[in-house]
């Protein structure tokens, strides 16, 4: 018998810069000029159609009249786009324009593109660079930072994809103001998550500023709160995502509000958008957590206010029954022999870690039917 020991110790370095301002694209153009990636002959830039619409065709043309071999793709406007089918149309239409390893693709859009686009980038050609162009809160909040791409299945949302870093990221608040407001609070429910898991002075400004940020029925976007948010949404994502990229732990805060948040929006057909989906699934994780000793109740009123101030509608959907609810959470990557967990606030700006050192905690069905049928019932 013989063996050989493959010895593949990996040291690698991934960091890179987010860029926080109005009108980026010539900041792209000009890093694109200087250098910021070594070997790019060609770009695609991947979009929806209704981005497209604003920034995707002006943008491809300033490309090409800066002399970037480039071409645009777009999906479908709409979390149902992101999907298997879409990655494997935007592979073919990559390869029938001769894209190779001396690509970059650069996702211009929200969430739903750089899921899709960054999961594309991590196995096209077994990996080439993507930079991220970010036209909303949701993804300057969420997906569009942190290096997870995905794309969903019918069971559930992002069970298939990769972490792979983009090389840098341009988080244009100007794109905010063109967001239908439904759209725009659907990113504060991840701004929120981020204050409740880990940043009560965060949370404080929140209860504070709310009435800068918009009202029932309109956006305000004061300039100076608005990159307030983008800057600390940041810093309080990557303070967990530099601690454990890969979700060994710690990163299942991020998932606050995620376990009934995503069954709802999966539930609803997506006709909920995801930050109302998350909206409902933090308040859902507060009276649990109230239920199971680790938050108060003055503190479970607090987070369902401020959800409240920024104007989500907090009660279940009606067309979904406690036990399909429950059925789906065991669809979330979170399950471990068979059981449901929660990742949990022990406080406003903390989370709860367990005895055995993890994030989450599995709970029993019972105890989540009583919270919802006591949801239900105050509905
Ligand atoms: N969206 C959760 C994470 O980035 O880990």
């Amino acid at each position: 018998m013989s063996k050989y020991h493959v010895s593949l110790t990996r040291v690698m370095d991934d960091s890179y810069d987010i860029e926080i301002g109005r009108d980026l694209f010539d900041t792209l153009l000009h890093d694109l000029k200087n250098g910021l990636l070594e070997n790019v002959s060609k770009f695609a830039v991947i979009t929806d159609t209704k981005v497209q619409e604003y920034y995707g065709d002006p943008f491809i043309r300033k490309l090409s009249s800066s002399g970037f071999i480039c071409d645009l793709f777009a999906v479908p406007a709409g979390e149902k786009s992101k999907n298997r089918a879409s990655k494997a149309w935007l592979e073919d239409q990559l390869l029938s324009k001769a894209y190779g390893r001396d690509s970059c693709i650069i996702a211009l859009g929200g969430g739903m593109v750089s899921d899709l686009a960054g999961f594309i980038a991590s196995t096209f050609c077994r990996g080439i660079p993507y930079l991220t162009y970010s036209t909303t809160l949701l993804s300057a909040a969420d997906a569009s930072v942190g290096g997870k791409t995905a794309v969903n299945t019918p069971v559930a949302t992002n069970l298939i994809g990769t972490f792979y870093q983009p090389r840098k990221v341009y988080i244009d608040l100007n794109t905010w103001t063109s967001l239908p407001i439904r759209e725009f609070r659907s990113g504060l429910a991840e701004t929120i998550k981020h204050a409740c898991m880990q940043d009560y002075e965060f949370f404080v400004y929140l209860e504070q500023n709310m009435n800068r940020i918009l009202t029932a029925d309109r956006l305000i976007l004061d300039a100076s709160v608005c990159e307030h948010l983008a800057l600390k949404n940041c810093e309080i994502k990557y303070g967990v995502v530099e601690k454990d990229e890969k979700e060994s732990n710690l990163r299942q805060i991020l998932n606050l509000g995620h376990t009934a948040g995503r069954a709802i929006e999966t539930l609803s057909n997506y006709e909920l958008l995801h930050g109302e989906a998350i909206a409902i699934g933090l308040v859902i994780q507060a009276r649990l957590a109230n239920k199971l000793g680790y938050l108060h109740e003055q503190e479970v009123n607090r987070i369902t206010q401020l959800l409240a101030l920024a104007g989500f509608n907090l009660n279940i959907p009606h067309s979904i029954t406690p036990k399909e609810l429950i059925d789906k959470m065991y669809t979330d990557k979170k399950v471990r022999s068979g059981k449901i967990r929660f990742v949990f606030q022990s406080g406003i700006g903390k989370v709860k870690q367990f005895d055995d050192g993890s994030f989450s905690v599995p709970v029993e069905e019972q105890i989540i039917y009583e919270i919802l049928d006591e949801m239900i019932r105050m509905s």
